[in-house]
This record gives structure tokens, sequence and C-alpha cells, in this order.
């Protein structure tokens, strides 16, 4: 039997057995900390007195008010270079990329800011929770929720079912597909709420004839410091904290979509190697997280991601790297992250974003952003410098760049090459962009 083959009856295996639902997911061990409490205690372990604070995007009288400044943006110190080696020789051919600079900035990213996957993390059975015939805007597709039930004998006060709705459209193929870090049952602020205007992103995707599905993240991962002692962080600990370059909850994120991905090897309607994965603000994040470390994934739409995604960290405009830092959101990022918030500074940080979205090359990445007033938290100059400065990267690899290094005006598609930008006219949110991002990523996807 080939390995498809095989894992596909072991799909069907398990899906038949049957288990939990996912809503019994994520049990409590007896020791769980506050957030506070386990932000101090990595602080402690980093032996941090203090953390720099944050900058403040409500109150304009506080002191530290977040800059919207252009000319007090910078970046104001150099870049690192993606194609030096650390003593500063050039890294001239692709097999110099591949071999080693890559390694060594996924290293660095790991140690640094993300954290490190485990070495042994568990394994996850799918199975079938629910199936339905329907048809969605005209067309006939097959909707099932799925359960990945992770494997916890090894510490059973947590357990993980990763929770996913997958859509597929009727018929034969193997179909391109576009993978959310989302909500399976629909955003909870949207309850009862008229949909916003414009096609729904899921009818634009049926009607290419490609599928779609929706991963909860925080069924892999609670988004929350408390969290951090369940979700597969804290089965894989048993339920300790983490060590300062164990992984965040960005990298969590992006390991449960990687087990999405092979899932969805097995499923004959879908297509693994050609599956986008998308993702709003801190899943943004999680979006550009999962398309640099995971090179299965053939595109991304990274949507509002600003800090900790897309925007330069050396950026003193929008959200600072002390906001990440803080115990409301350091739990996205590795330990060894706080030390950048005091008693080191940005410039210490040995790599910024442009490297991380070097690591997609020569994948196409399609950033998006909201205009300036609605979105400016997530600084969209920022994030389009650092798709400028990535783009070097591409080139050795024999992909487009960006094409354009002066700031567009806003609604300019910049989108000639494997580098795509786009301001759209709304606020944080990805909508105005899905149409421009298909056709942008069929160019990809859509080829034999
Ligand atoms: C906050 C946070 C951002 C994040 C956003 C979100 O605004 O500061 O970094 O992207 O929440 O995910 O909604």
């Amino acid at each position: 039997m080939t390995r498809r083959a095989s894992a596909l009856v072991g799909a069907v295996l398990v899906a038949l057995a049957g288990g939990l639902a996912p809503s019994q997911a994520q049990t409590t061990p007896a020791s769980a900390l506050t957030a506070e409490q386990d932000h101090q205690l990595m602080l402690d372990r980093l032996k941090i007195k203090a953390l720099r604070p944050g900058v403040d995007g409500y109150n304009s009288a506080a002191p530290n008010f977040v800059n919207q400044d252009e000319a007090k943006a910078g970046p104001f110190s150099l870049l690192p270079d993606p194609l030096a080696f650390p003593d500063g020789r050039p890294v001239a051919t692709p097999d110099d990329w591949w071999k080693r600079r890559r390694p060594e900035l996924v290293e660095l990213f790991s140690r640094e800011e993300h954290g490190r996957v485990p070495k042994h993390t568990p394994a996850v059975r799918w199975r079938i929770v629910s199936e339905k015939h329907d048809v969605r805007n005209g067309v006939a597709v097959l909707e099932r929720r799925l359960a990945g039930d992770l494997d916890n004998r090894a510490y059973p006060a947590v357990s993980v079912s990763l929770d996913l709705l997958l859509v597929t459209p009727e018929g034969k193929g193997r179909r391109p597909l576009v993978l959310e870090f989302g909500f399976p049952d629909g955003a909870p602020w949207m309850k009862g709420r008229p949909a916003p205007p414009g096609p729904d992103w899921r009818d634009l995707v049926l009607a290419r004839g490609w599928g779609y599905a929706i991963l909860d993240p925080t069924s892999v991962q609670p988004d929350n410091g408390a969290g951090l002692s369940r979700g597969v962080i804290g089965l894989v600990n048993h339920g300790r904290p983490r060590a300062p370059d164990d992984w965040g909850a960005l990298r969590a994120w992006a390991w449960g979509a990687g087990r999405v991905l092979d899932f969805l090897a097995t499923d004959p309607a879908v297509d693994d190697r050609r599956v986008a994965i998308e993702g709003l603000s801190r899943y943004g994040k999680a979006a550009l997280v999962t398309m640099a470390y995971d090179q299965r994934f053939a595109a991304g739409l990274v949507a509002s991601s600003g800090e900790g995604g897309a925007k330069l960290h050396r950026r003193k405009r929008g959200e600072q790297l002390e906001n990440l830092a803080a115990s409301g959101e350091y739990h996205w990022m590795a330990g060894n992250f706080l030390r950048y918030a005091g008693p080191l500074t940005v410039d210490d940080l040995p790599v910024d974003a442009h490297e991380l979205i070097a690591l997609c090359a020569p994948r196409p990445l399609f950033i998006s952003v909201g205009n300036d007033q609605a979105d400016g938290w997530v600084d969209s100059r920022g994030m389009f410098m650092a798709a400028v400065a990535a783009g070097p990267v591409y080139r050795l690899l024999g992909a487009r760049d960006l094409g354009v290094t002066a700031f567009p005006e806003p609604l300019t598609l910049v989108a000639d090459g494997e580098l795509a930008f786009r301001q759209h006219e709304g606020g944080h949110t990805p909508g105005p962009n899905w149409p421009y991002f298909l056709d942008f990523a069929s160019r990809y996807l859509e080829r034999p």
C-alpha cells in the first residue's frame, strides 16, 4: 500500500471508532497558574527584574500613546541581512540558502522568538464528528466536522482535540483548498449581526471549485498564558511551565495546521500540494509562522498581522515588541523573546520580520492590511517594508519580489510577483482583499 493509501485507511478506521466530542477537549491540570503568575515565573527564570511597558493604543493622553507619526517611525537601525552569514560573507547561491542560511534563521527564530517544536509531539487521530451533504451558494458540497484527538496516554490530565470544519465541493478530483485559522462556527462577535458587505470568502473559494477548512486554533492551544499548562504545549510539558526556548502559541497553532495538512493528504477531495493558509491579526501572525516553518503550505494570505507578524519589530509605529512581551500576549511567543523588552532592546534581536517572510520564499505570500485609520495598530508601512526587504531572498531563489519599493497608495494592488501587498478600504479584516488574494493564489494553485 502507498503511504497515502495506508494513511487513508487509518483515518477511516479512526473515523469509524468514534470518541470524544471536540467540546470535551482541554481539561485543566491541578497545577494551573494564572497568566500573571506564569509570566512572572518566566521573568524570574530569565532573571529579568522589569519589562518596559508597551504602547497604549486607546488613551491619547497617555505618555506612551502609540506613535502614528511616520517621521518618528524609522527603522533607525540597520535591519539584519538575510543574505549575509554571521561572519559577514554573502549568501550567494540557492544552495547556500537552503543548506546553511535558512536553517540558521530557523534556529534563531525558534530560539529567540517563537520557541521550538518539541522533538516528540503527540500523534493525532482524526475522526468524523458529523457529516452532511449540502448546497452552499449553488455549489453542492460535502461538509465535515472533524476532531483530531491527541494521544495523551503520557499525561492524561490534559486532553486536546483539534476542531476542524472541512467543506469540499462534491465531485471527482483533488482540489486546492484554503485553510483558515478561525472559528468553525463563525466568529462569536458576529452572532446575530448582519453579514459584512461583499461576498463571503467561503463562497468565493467554492465558486473556484476549491475547498475550504477552518481550524479553531484554541483547540490546539488556548489563547492565554494560563492555558500554557493545557493544550498541546501543556500536554507535552506534562502541565509544567515552559522552558525559555519552548514553543509559544503561534508555533503551536502552526503545528496544528501542519497536522490538518497531514490529514488532508489522506483525503481524496483535496490536493495537499495546493493548500493555502490564511489568518487575521493574531491568526495572521500564525498564518505567517505556518508558512515560514512548514514548507508544504503552497501559499499564504497574512491579514493585518502587525507586530509579531509581517511588521518590522524595529519600526516605532503601531504596536511594539513590548506589548507582545506583556502578560496578555507573551504566550504567543517563546519566553526568550521577553528579554528584548528588558534588559535587551529590539535592536539586539538577531532577526526581524523581513526574514520571517523570507523563510516563505519562493512560495507566494499575500500581505493584506486595512486602511490606516481603522487598522493603524498593525503599521501597514512596516509590513510593506518587511516585504520589500525579503525581496532579495525571493530573487536569489529565482522568484519575483514585490517589484516596487515605494509605499503604494491605498487600494493599489501590488501582485506582479510571488510577494503581494494591498491596503484595502476596510478595517481590521481580510474581507475586501479576498478576491485579489484568490486571483493571485490561483496563478499557483490552479496549475496542474
Ligand atoms: C491585539 C494585539 C494584536 C493582535 C490583535 C488580535 O490588538 O495587540 O497584536 O493582532 O489583538 O489578534 O486581534
